[in-house]
């Protein structure tokens, strides 16, 4: 069973051919959709918070002719303590795909373990492929061109990630960048860099020191093509508000950082975005940044992901 729990997860080709589905989504949408999830229900297994996942993923689901079912977690006996095993082999008896947002990478896994049919990572601790590629989906709609190859054209770019280079977006960037022919360098205090697991796990995915670390935010975003932050306090760290935000601080991307890049650069945000830490109002409000396209974004590589595991569950059955 194929499933989207990583940026690897699918082959260059499989994600080129997402990539262009999302587009052909983006351009119809509202128009004409062919109904590629009709009789089926997704069930989305929540953990925590979420305004632009579940949204888009309801959203998505219902406009490819299926039925978004939402579980908080704390709604099923899961939140009491049945296993994710059980779970995982229950729903799968009765819905046709599975979207889960929670905290360990590894019950995402486990969860695609056990289940028969498709599961979506929508944000773990390690990983947030879903943003991912709809980012790269973004820069590539600009750098594309006239070219139909939206992949290719993320190729040899650059990437500077600034601020809590250890969390989920810093690291699922790290990979998607190396995964797909792209530079980065991160970004922030020594504290708050990739952690000796996440090189680990980059190497097994064949990437060893697939990244620059500097303390020093401006020789990151140094010729970059674009400049990505994230929140200081990712959900499940809140216990170490204060000394990520005294930490952090020196990390903010303001003007000053942003006009240090690329001038052709972009600014980038998964969001939610708190102005006035990780990043200014100034800079949010730019030209240069992006951060509401990224988001409309979401809907459309979502329903590409779910069209393509949907077809190949199929063909598996
Ligand atoms: N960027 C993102 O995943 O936002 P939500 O937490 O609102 O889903
Ligand atoms: N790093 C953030 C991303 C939110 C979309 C978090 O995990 O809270």
């Amino acid at each position: 069973m194929k499933h989207f729990l990583k940026e690897t997860d699918l082959t260059l080709r499989e994600a080129a051919g997402v990539f262009a589905q999302a587009a052909s989504f983006k351009k119809s949408r509202g128009r004409k959709t062919a109904p590629v999830l009709s009789q089926q229900t997704w069930a989305m297994i929540f953990s925590k918070s979420s305004t632009r996942t579940r949204v888009s993923f309801e959203v998505g689901i219902h406009e490819l002719g299926g039925n978004p079912l939402f579980l908080n977690k704390n709604d099923i006996q899961l939140g009491r303590g049945e296993s994710i095993e059980d779970t995982a082999r229950v729903l799968s008896r009765y819905v046709h795909g599975l979207v889960v947002r929670t905290f360990d990478h590894n019950d995402a896994v486990k969860l695609a373990q056990y289940s028969s049919v498709p599961v979506i990572n929508a944000l773990t601790d390690l990983l947030h492929p879903c943003q991912m590629y709809s980012d790269a989906f973004t820069l590539a709609e600009r750098w594309a061109g006239r070219s139909k190859n939206l992949l290719g054209s993320l190729k040899g770019k650059k990437i500077a990630f600034v601020g809590d280079t250890a969390c989920n977006m810093a690291s699922s960037w790290v990979l998607g960048a190396n995964y797909f022919g792209m530079k980065i360098a991160v970004s922030g205090p020594k504290g708050f860099s990739p952690s000796p697991a996440f090189d680990a796990f980059l190497a097994s995915e064949g990437f060893e020191n697939g990244y620059e670390f500097t303390t020093d935010p401006y020789e990151a975003v140094r010729d970059a093509d674009v400049v990505y932050t994230d929140v200081w306090v990712s959900m499940g760290k809140e216990a170490e508000s204060a000394k990520r935000l005294k930490l952090l601080a020196p990390y903010v991307v303001d003007a000053e950082l942003l006009a240090a890049a690329k001038p052709s650069a972009f600014f980038m945000h998964c969001l939610p975005a708190y102005p006035g830490k990780e990043v200014t109002q100034e800079v949010l409000d730019s030209p240069q940044s992006i951060i509401f396209d990224q988001a409309e974004n979401r809907l459309h590589m979502q329903k590409a992901i779910m069209a393509f595991l949907a077809k190949a569950a199929k063909s598996k059955r």
